[in-house]
C-alpha cells in the first residue's frame, strides 16, 4: 500500500508542475492514471475511424482501456431484416479491442429512438407477444454472439437506454411500450433475459438528466431500488452526463450518485461532452470547459463505485453534438486535428490528483 501511494504521489507531482503540460507525450496516458484508481477511462469510438484513420485509432490505443460503439451495436446496424442478424461491422471493433486490450462496453439493446431501429420495427404495429419474442430474441441473440466474438473484451452492456421521459413516465413514444408500460415490469423482463444469455456480463441500465434531482431522477431511482429489491441481475447504472454550457450542480450529483451506490450498484459515467456556444471565444470558453471536466473526473474518483469515465467521443470532428445542437459544439477534449485542449490536461491532472476516499 505505502509504494502504490508513493508511486500516486510523485505522478501527482510530475503531472501538477507546469513543465507537465508542455511534455504531455511524456506523461503516463490518461488510461494508466485512471486505473491508478480503479476506474475505467475511455470514449465511444466510430468503428469506421479505427480503420481509416491511423492518428485516431493510435490515440484511442494509447489513451483508453475502454472504448463504446457509437451506432455499430444497435439494433438498426445488427438486425437488418426481421430474424437477420448481421454482426459485420460491430465484429470490427471486437477485432480492434482484443488486439489492442482494450474493454467494450455494448451499447445499447434496447432503445427507443427511432434512428436505432431497423426500419421493419417502423413499418407496421406489432402485438405484445410479438414484441415480447422481437426483443428476447434481439437481446439474447446479440449477447450470446458477443459472448462467443468478444470474450474477454465486451464486459458489460447498457441493456436498456432512455425509457423514461423528463416526467418520470415510461415513454410512451417508445415501440417497446406496446410491452408494457410499467418501467419495473419492463426492465425485469429485459435485465432477465439478458442474465439468461450470459450469467457473467455486467448489465447496466443507461440514462440522462438523472445527476440532478427531478422527477426522471426519482423515477429511475424507485425503478432501480425495486429492481435490486427483487434481486433482477442489475448491476449498475450509467450516468450519460452530456452537459455544457451550462455547469453541473456538483453537490446534487455527488448525493445522487451515493444513493445509487448505496443500492449495490455500480456507477459509469457513459456519454459525458461538455459542449460549448459557438459564440464563446477562446482561451475562456476552452478553460470552462477544462474546468467542468476535471470537476466531474475528480467526483469520480471520489466516489468508490464510480468505475469508468467514458466520454461520447474525443475529438470535435466526429462529436454528434453541432448536427444535433445547434448552436453548440466543441465538446470533446481534442480539437478537430486531435489535438489536446486544455480538457485533456484537465483530466490527466484530476485522475492523478484525485486519491480515492473510500466514500461509497
Ligand atoms: O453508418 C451509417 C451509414 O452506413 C448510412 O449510410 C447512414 C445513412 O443511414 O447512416 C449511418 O449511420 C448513422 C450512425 O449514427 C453512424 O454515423 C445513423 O444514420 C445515425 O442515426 C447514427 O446516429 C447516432 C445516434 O446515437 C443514433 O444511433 C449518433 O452517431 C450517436 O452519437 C448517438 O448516440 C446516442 C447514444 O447512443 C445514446 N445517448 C445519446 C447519444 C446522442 O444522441
Amino acid at each position: 500500500m505505502q509504494k502504490r501511494l508513493l508511486t500516486l504521489l510523485a505522478l501527482a507531482l510530475l503531472l501538477a508542475s507546469p513543465v507537465m503540460e508542455s511534455a504531455t507525450a511524456a506523461s503516463p496516458p490518461i488510461k494508466t492514471l485512471a486505473k491508478a484508481r480503479g476506474i475505467l477511462f475511455g470514449s465511444a469510438v466510430e468503428i469506421r475511424e479505427l480503420y481509416r484513420d491511423a492518428a485516431y485509432a493510435k490515440f484511442v490505443r494509447g489513451e483508453f482501456s475502454v472504448v463504446t460503439p457509437e451506432y455499430e451495436f444497435k439494433m438498426k446496424a445488427i438486425a437488418p431484416a426481421r430474424g437477420k442478424l448481421d454482426f459485420k461491422d460491430a465484429d470490427r471493433l471486437v477485432t480492434f479491442a482484443l488486439k489492442n486490450r482494450l474493454l467494450i462496453r455494448g451499447h445499447t439493446l434496447v432503445w427507443h429512438n427511432p434512428d436505432a431501429l431497423p426500419e421493419w420495427m417502423k413499418e407496421r404495429k406489432f402485438t405484445r407477444e410479438e414484441l415480447r419474442g422481437i426483443l428476447k430474441n434481439h437481446i439474447q441473440r446479440t449477447i450470446k454472439h458477443f459472448r462467443k466474438t468478444g470474450r474477454g473484451s465486451v464486459f458489460c452492456w447498457d441493456v436498456a437506454n432512455e425509457i423514461f421521459d423528463s416526467d418520470g413516465r415510461f415513454r410512451t413514444d417508445s415501440v417497446w411500450a406496446g410491452i408494457t408500460t410499467n418501467p419495473v415490469e419492463f426492465l425485469t423482463l429485459v435485465f432477465r433475459w439478458a442474465h439468461e444469455a450470459d450469467p457473467k456480463i455486467k448489465l447496466f441500465y443507461n440514462e440522462y438528466d438523472i445527476e440532478s434531482p427531478g422527477k426522471k431522477f426519482e423515477a429511475v431511482y424507485k425503478t432501480l431500488q425495486a429492481l435490486r429489491k427483487a434481486r433482477v441481475p442489475i448491476h449498475g447504472i450509467g450516468f450519460q452526463m452530456h452537459h455544457g454550457p451550462d455547469r453541473l450542480n456538483l453537490p446534487a450529483t455527488r448525493a445522487i450518485m451515493k444513493k445509487f451506490a448505496a443500492l449495490g450498484l455500480t456507477i459509469h459515467i457513459t456519454e459525458y461532452d461538455f459542449a460549448l456556444r459557438d459564440s464563446e471565444r477562446l482561451p475562456d470558453a476552452f478553460e470552462r470547459q477544462a474546468s467542468a471536466y476535471s470537476e466531474l473526473a475528480t467526483l469520480c474518483t471520489s466516489i468508490k463505485a464510480c468505475k469508468a469515465f467514458t466520454t461520447w467521443g474525443f475529438t470535435d470532428r466526429d462529436s454528434w453534438i453541432p448536427e444535433t445542437k445547434p448552436g453548440l459544439g466543441r465538446a470533446t477534449f481534442l480539437d478537430g486535428n486531435l489535438a489536446p485542449k486544455p480538457a485533456y490536461y484537465s483530466l490527466k491532472r484530476a485522475f492523478s490528483a484525485g486519491f480515492k476516499s473510500q466514500s461509497k
